[in-house]
């Protein structure tokens, strides 16, 4: 198994040429260049640093991942997936909404359900400085996007009576900042004591072209948090999933840190992921049908593994493009399901594969510009263009592990906006856009009048408190009656 960092220290830190020479064993004695001119700190850090790191594994991990980077084959047998369709009353997939409501709401009313928050990216895209969670997301109330979910967890506890337990993925690198930044908001009004952090393992980061651990400082090795499917060690490893047995959670409700539209405890999802008769209860997912086939999402696809039919994602990079293209009868793509990153997972599955000693998932690789130091000069180097790779698992390479996955289709528009860039697709601005599209829209199913604009779009700025509501139905009181005025900005 390639586990670049080590889980257990071997007793006591060891010295310099002890360092030097397991470094020469695996090519890699650049990373102390510069440790003559340390100070003592900064020498037992970066030798501190160095012996957490599963030297011994780098050689295999360059070789496969970084050098010679095998593009991915196609996975066999490709077939769209079977999912639940949004409206139960599809021809094709006929459910009952409400009956797998009701068997979530029974879950969350007797307290087996906890919300689970990957935090600990770098966020790199947005180029945002502090964790991304603390990035406004309410274009109108400035509220962050911490506080959204925060805010989501209140109102499902209010309504089910029962806490529910929320359990955060951070990194090394914004950990502090993390729980700094909860404990100045009082925790938006949760009990501190069903919040639990929890920080991700990290791996080096590699030069594109010789594969060497590239050095961030003359005293710090470049590091990248593992990706949210390091999540899984992660919490097994900081025995939160000891803590969700003691408190009975059977199930996690996954989210990531930048939709701040997403249900964080969606019942109707909890009950199908615990109750559809092809639901094995271990990992469940929701996709929206993709707009182009150019897309860049992932694809849940039903493909061919190890003998077997199981649902995977296709990362949009690796899916065929013709038959990407292809498309049904009706016009609509064949292979529609793009991931939205929501999860639901079982417990017990988490707990099945993190004690298994053969589990492991694949690292995914990603070109990306690293600054680093120049190992001739010395000096800092903030590249233009990619230089550097980072080795990252994601969560969703578990579903193929899965008995059986079940897939729920969703609305766009109600359910995904992610702030993932500066500006436009994926930006604060389009999730404004789209956060007014979803309230308007509330809004008009309850009676109430929005003024458009000659396009037809909404002519003012609307948000929902996540505290009011997670359906339209919830804002039946307030809104009875109301008038927007033309370039109105309200919460609702
Ligand atoms: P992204 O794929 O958007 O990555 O993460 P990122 O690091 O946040 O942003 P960029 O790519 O640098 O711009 C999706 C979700 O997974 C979490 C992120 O915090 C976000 O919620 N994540 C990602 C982790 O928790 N750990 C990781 O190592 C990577």
């Amino acid at each position: 198994m390639l586990a670049p960092f080590r889980t257990g220290r071997r007793g006591g830190m060891a010295g310099y040429q002890e360092t030097l020479d397991r470094l020469k064993r695996v090519g890699q004695e650049h990373l102390l260049r510069f440790f003559p001119t340390l100070d003592d700190k900064q020498k037992s850090g970066l030798l501190g640093q160095i012996d957490a790191l599963d030297v011994e594994s780098l050689p295999a991990l360059i070789e496969r991942y970084v050098r010679n980077p095998a593009k991915h084959a196609p996975p066999s047998g490709l077939q769209p997936v079977d999912a639940y369709p949004h409206d139960a009353k599809s021809a094709r997939k006929p459910w009952d909404r409400l009956k797998y409501k009701s068997t979530g709401e029974s879950l969350l009313r007797a307290g087996k359900v906890a919300a689970f928050m990957v935090a600990g990216g770098q966020g790199s895209r947005l180029g945002y400085d502090g964790p991304k969670g603390c990035f406004r997301a309410g274009e109108v109330s400035r509220r962050s996007l911490f506080e959204f979910f925060g805010f989501g967890i209140r109102r499902a506890e209010q309504q089910y009576g029962k806490p529910v337990p929320w359990y955060i993925m951070t990194s090394p690198q914004n950990h502090a900042s993390t729980q700094a930044y909860f404990s100045e908001h009082r925790y938006f009004g949760l009990d501190p004591a069903g919040i639990r952090f929890f920080q991700q393992g990290m791996l080096p980061s590699f030069d594109m072209r010789t594969g060497k651990v590239l050095l961030a400082r003359h005293d710090e090795v470049a590091t990248n948090p593992d990706g949210h499917g390091g999540s899984i060690a992660a919490l097994e490893k900081s025995g939160a999933i000891a803590d969700m047995k003691r408190r009975g959670i059977e199930h996690l409700s996954y989210f990531q840190v930048d939709n701040p539209l997403v249900r964080t405890l969606d019942p109707v999802f909890l009950g199908l992921h615990a109750g559809a008769p092809d639901s094995s209860g271990e990992m469940s997912s929701k996709m929206i049908p993709k707009t182009s086939p150019e897309e860049k999402v992932g694809v849940f696809a039903s493909v061919e593994k190890n003998g077997r039919r199981v649902v995977d994602v296709i990362e949009y990079s690796d899916f065929p493009p013709a038959l990407g293209r292809e498309t049904n009868p009706d016009g609509s793509l064949r292979f529609n399901a793009g991931s939205i990153a929501v999860h639901v997972l079982g417990v017990s599955f988490l707990e099945k594969l993190a004690g298994d000693p053969n589990f492991e998932l694949p690292y995914h690789r990603a070109e990306k510009k690293v600054p680093f130091i120049d190992l001739e000069t010395g000096e800092h180097v903030a590249p233009a263009a990619n230089n550097g790779v980072k080795l990252e698992k994601f969560i969703f390479d578990a579903i193929p592990l899965c008995r059986a996955s079940i897939v729920l289709e969703t609305d766009r528009i109600e359910e995904f906006a992610p702030i993932k860039n500066a500006t436009g697709v994926d930006s604060a601005e389009s999730c404004a856009q789209i956060q007014t599209l979803r309230a308007a829209r509330w809004l008009e199913s309850l009676g109430a009048k929005v003024p458009k604009k000659p396009d037809g779009t909404p002519d003012c700025v609307l948000e929902i408190d996540p505290l009011h509501g997670a359906e339209p139905a919830d804002l039946r009181d307030r809104v009875q009656g109301l008038a927007i005025l033309p370039g109105e900005r309200r919460v609702l």
